[in-house]
């Protein structure tokens, strides 16, 4: 029998501690990346994976997140005045782009805690987790295979990316038996942010998940774990551990991504992006050239 539709959680609760002063009245997810908030990225990625029912968890500062995604009628209005199609077109999008839910974490305990807090409207279909601080390029497509190879396995899929040992202790970081498939690897055991000696791998888990509802019994039980934080991390490892469920797998990932929860990598996320660009590209990569030699 066919499953129920997919539907797709956004833990934005965080503290953004790292991005203080700017995230002190705004959440993280709504720092622009070159001209739209992280978070519209994110559920443009769900969206073009098929995904329309959206629920994003809040935190303080929730007014910026609901906004955005809300009609402005005097703002559409004056530029409809002027005739300025093209910025109403940017305005009217992001309102336009699915149905999306909010409900509130409270306090916040962990990103299992957050992620626990979608049960009631998840319900029993499976669900995407996408963070909003790992921004996955639209050309590299890595949500629909991940949902592809859920509804193949009905385990839980994590995605994974190789990176270099000195940075795992950045990451939750995956022990793996490869499969017939290059790009998926079975999950034996997960680890939240290990020291490089202890890491059982240098695959770090990156923002994407894709589940069924079985996660929430675990979540409910799972104590907090690393940083006093409710992990995701620890809930996936009881679900690799147990010989009787459906077990974890993940896919690996070897496109663009661009990292935005640190401010060096967000720095080159934007930089990237927007050279790649053809409305601003043109002008941006002869000044960066010159700009580098100056360096
Ligand atoms: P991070 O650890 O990257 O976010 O959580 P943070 O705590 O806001 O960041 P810093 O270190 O203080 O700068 C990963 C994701 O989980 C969400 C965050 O919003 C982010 O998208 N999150 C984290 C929650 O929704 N609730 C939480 O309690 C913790």
């Amino acid at each position: 029998m066919p499953h129920k539709p997919f539907k797709a959680v956004i833990p934005a609760a965080g503290l953004g501690t790292r991005f203080l002063p700017a995230t002190k009245a705004m959440p993280k997810e709504m720092l622009p990346v070159v001209d739209k908030p992280a978070i519209q990225y994110v559920v443009e990625e769900a969206t073009q994976a098929g995904i329309g029912d959206i629920l994003i968890i809040i935190g303080r500062n929730k007014n910026a997140l609901s906004n955005h995604f809300d009609s402005v009628p005097e703002l559409e209005t004056n530029l409809e005045r002027k005739g300025d199609h093209a910025k109403l077109a940017k305005v009217q999008q992001s309102s336009d782009l699915a149905d999306i839910h909010f409900v509130r974490q409270g306090e916040p305990k962990g990103l299992g805690h957050a992620v626990l807090r979608a049960r009631s409207h998840v319900g029993d279909h499976p669900f995407a987790v996408l963070l909003g601080d790992d921004l996955i390029d639209e050309r590299d497509p890595l949500l629909t295979t991940m949902l592809a190879e859920h509804d193949r396995t009905g385990a839980a899929i994590i995605a994974l990316m190789e990176v270099d040992p000195d940075h795992i202790h950045l990451y939750g970081a995956a022990a793996v038996e490869a499969t017939e498939s290059v790009d998926v690897v079975k999950v034996t055991g997960l680890v939240e942010k290990p020291s490089a000696e202890d890491a059982p791998s240098n695959y770090a888990v990156i923002g994407r998940y894709v589940l069924s509802p079985a996660v929430f019994d675990v979540l409910e039980r799972t104590e907090p774990g690393k940083g006093g934080e409710i992990q995701l991390t620890d809930a996936l490892q009881e679900l690799a551990a147990d010989p009787e469920g459906p077990g974890v797998y993940g896919v690996v990932f070897r496109g663009r991504r661009y990292d935005t929860g640190d401010r060096v990598d967000y720095i080159k996320a934007i930089v990237q992006l927007a050279a790649d660009r053809d409305d601003l590209g043109p002008e941006l990569r002869p000044w960066l050239k010159d700009f580098a030699a100056t360096l």
